[in-house]
């Protein structure tokens, strides 16, 4: 119907994207073969039936044996080559992309690999796409604080191609003030800073990334409808929240899409967003997204456009970015 063009045809950026939840069954089948990886599957149906999750842990489970497959500089490039052009047909001009180097640097794969893989793609894109693509890399929270400094220690090598730092991986029991450090380190050294809190987590990890952490976006952020006070800050300071209504379906956040609290946030002032977190794990890129939410909270046209247009306010862009895109 008339949403799903207004939604193809718009203009947006992407927030929340994860370059190694974007790796296809198909993809992920092909670099295993050529990186003589074994996989606990033998084949890309048995890939796609392993894909029905319980949590965001039994998603993870799977999302980091998935992603042993990527070992070479080239198999980084091709992975957020195929990502940026799927996402260009979705009308996406900007894009700010999450990466895991402790899921690389633990199996043995060198952080520079993993980041000059990333770049070339993204300086590619640029030429070929016309569109924009930045990196945020991201601490795994179930692993010490230790382990984020030594990664924070490799990305200060590479401080001009990564344009901040994230905090995902498993919420529950890794909340946000055990990172405290580290993201003080991230900010003297001129990172931006966000993270995921509130998917599965209480509303006191939102509050967490925001005092302790001082993120300037907040990751999905659903469970802050819980606590008033905390929508009205987030409103009050229009700190954006990078929602993936897919994921949330997929990881059993919700149980219906209709009770996505998106719109619970925008009527309330709060800056949203709406992005595909890890769109060959969930079942859809960005528009699908859009027009999975859309439909399901019976959302306006006007609301439409306005969620497009927070991309842009939450988008950390350049000058000459934001020229470019606009
Ligand atoms: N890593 C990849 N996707 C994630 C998500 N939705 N939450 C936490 N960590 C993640
Ligand atoms: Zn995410």
């Amino acid at each position: 119907p008339d949403r799903d063009l207004l939604i193809g045809r718009l203009p947006k950026c992407e927030l929340h994207i994860h370059i190694e939840g974007s790796l296809e069954p198909d993809m992920m089948v092909a670099l295993a073969r050529r990186n003589n990886v074994t996989l606990p599957w033998d084949s890309v149906e048995a890939v796609r039936r392993a894909y029905r999750f319980g949590s965001l842990q039994d998603f993870l489970d799977v999302y980091y044996v998935g992603m042993s497959v990527l070992v070479t500089e080239q198999d980084f490039y091709d992975l957020a080559t195929a990502y940026l052009r799927r996402a260009h047909a979705d009308n996406v001009v900007h894009v700010e992309m999450f990466f895991d180097p402790q899921g690389h640097t633990s199996r043995g794969v060198a952080f520079d690999t993993v980041v000059n893989g990333l770049h070339r793609a993204c300086r590619d894109a640029r030429e070929t796409l016309g569109l924009s693509a930045s990196l945020i890399m991201c601490f795994l929270r179930h692993l010490d604080e230790r382990d984020a400094e030594r990664t924070l220690d490799a990305a200060l090598a590479h401080r001009e191609r990564i344009v901040g730092v994230g905090l995902d991986s498993s919420e529950q029991g890794h909340p946000p003030e055990k990172f405290r450090r580290v993201f003080a380190r991230a900010r003297d050294a001129g990172f931006h800073l966000f993270a995921h809190a509130g998917e599965e987590g209480p509303p006191a990890y939102v509050w967490q990334a925001l005092d302790v952490l001082g993120v300037r976006r907040v990751d999905h952020g659903n469970r802050a409808v819980e606590d008033e006070a905390l929508v009205a800050r987030l409103a009050r300071d229009r700190v954006p929240l990078t929602m993936c209504p897919l994921s949330n379906l997929r990881l059993r956040v919700i149980d219906d899409l209709v009770h996505h609290p998106l719109r619970r946030m925008t009527d309330k002032g709060v800056a949203v967003t709406v992005n595909s977190d890890d769109p060959a794990y969930f079942g859809g890129y960005v528009n699908d997204n859009f027009r999975a939410v859309a439909a399901s909270l019976d959302l306006a046209p006007a609301e439409i456009v306005a969620l497009a247009r927070t991309s842009f306010e939450a988008a950390m862009m350049s000058a000459e970015e934001r020229a470019r895109a606009l």
